[in-house]
């Protein structure tokens, strides 16, 4: 990876915004990528996800909140970070009449490989992809799973240092998506980073270090898978602490009291620690207030995380027809503010 850019963290992102009307897309997104990883978001149709990656992506301005990409500003630096990422999602034809070859030819020669490469690199590239039956038809003859297969390919030229697959297996039959699966992994053994997003639980497990789970434009859970597993079947207790130096010792005594491992997201002051017993919630609030600190905020949601996901995974491999249902189930947030 290119030494002047920041190393560490190939996306930063702090309270994105995106309205559409009075429609709040995206509310107020944090997320944290690091190098080299594996990133999933994963949520049901019309959370957000595709939104939070166009606005990554410079492709949308957020309303609101920042991002960086490889510590470049995705608005100020826009023409930077361009350089840095790779979207799929998209179409990646640049002709419909024209066949999967000569797509991905023409994109190899666009990224300034030269002829023989280009076509070396367009041929084995829809060999990996199981595409080399169909290499010489037209593109407009393509199913849906086929031109998410080519658009990876065409995606796998470039290589960029963060590639963003926007959910890269919906739809695909199983044998496609292991391949894909394949594919992904690759691509960040041999350096890139991936930002992911998903409808399946089970992909994220598959493939992700670490997951955000995204429902109506926020960020309800982030972990690693297992620490995302360990709160299934709990509610999630949030506080927000007055003194944001107060954050670390707030923390111990949530794990005390609960007897949990509580995820902090720092920067906004903000606790996260399943809940299985409501009743703690009072045994918590007399600890913090014996030991001074102060909340600015406390929620608690249900339900739980394993709703959220055995309805997704209970769904097998059908597209776009399990939204609905997860959102009016996990929005049962309920608000105090103290
Ligand atoms: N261009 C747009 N104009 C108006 N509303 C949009 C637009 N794109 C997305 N939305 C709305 O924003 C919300 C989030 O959409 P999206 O980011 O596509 O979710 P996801 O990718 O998780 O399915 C949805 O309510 C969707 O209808
Ligand atoms: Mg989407």
């Amino acid at each position: 990876m290119n030494k002047k850019h920041n190393d560490e963290w190939a996306v930063e992102a702090r309270g994105l915004v995106k309205l559409f009307g009075d429609n709040r897309a995206v509310d107020g997104v944090d997320l944290n990528v690091r190098s080299g990883s594996i990133y999933g978001v994963l949520g049901p149709n019309g959370a957000g996800k595709t939104t939070t990656i166009r606005m990554l992506a410079t492709l949308l301005r957020p309303d609101a909140g920042e991002a960086r990409i490889f510590g470049h500003d995705v608005v100020k630096e826009s023409h930077i970070v361009r350089q840095l990422i790779g979207v799929t999602g998209q179409y990646a034809s640049v002709d419909e009449s024209l066949s999967a070859t000569e797509n991905l030819i023409i994109f190899s020669r666009l990224l300034g490989l030269g002829s023989a490469e280009a076509r070396r690199k367009a041929s084995d590239l829809l060999e990996e992809f199981g595409l080399t039956e169909a290499a010489k038809r037209p593109l407009k003859h393509f199913s849906g799973g086929m031109r998410r297969r080519l658009d990876l390919a065409a995606s796998l030229i470039a290589q960029p240092p963060l590639i963003f697959l926007d959910e890269p297996t919906t739809g695909l039959d199983p044998r496609t998506r292991s391949q894909m699966w394949d594919t992904i992994r690759r691509l960040v053994d041999t350096g890139s980073t991936v930002l992911l997003t998903t409808q399946y639980l089970d992909e994220a497990d598959q493939l992700a270090d670490r997951i955000a789970v995204i429902d109506r434009g926020q960020v309800v859970a982030e972990g690693t898978v297992d620490d995302l597993k360990g709160s299934v079947g709990t509610s999630a207790l949030n506080l927000r602490v007055d003194q944001e130096q107060d954050i670390a010792y707030a923390r111990e005594i949530v794990e005390q009291v609960l007897d949990v491992r509580a995820s902090v997201t720092a920067e906004a002051g903000k606790i996260t620690s399943p809940l299985t017993d409501p009743d703690q919630v009072t045994d918590l609030l007399v600890a913090l207030r014996n030991r001074g600190i102060r909340l600015t905020e406390i929620s608690v949601q249900k339900p739980t995380l394993d709703e959220v996901f055995l309805t997704i995974t209970g769904q097998g491999g059908n597209e776009n027809n399990i939204g609905p249902k997860i959102s009016e189930s996990s929005k049962r947030a309920e608000e105090v503010r103290v």
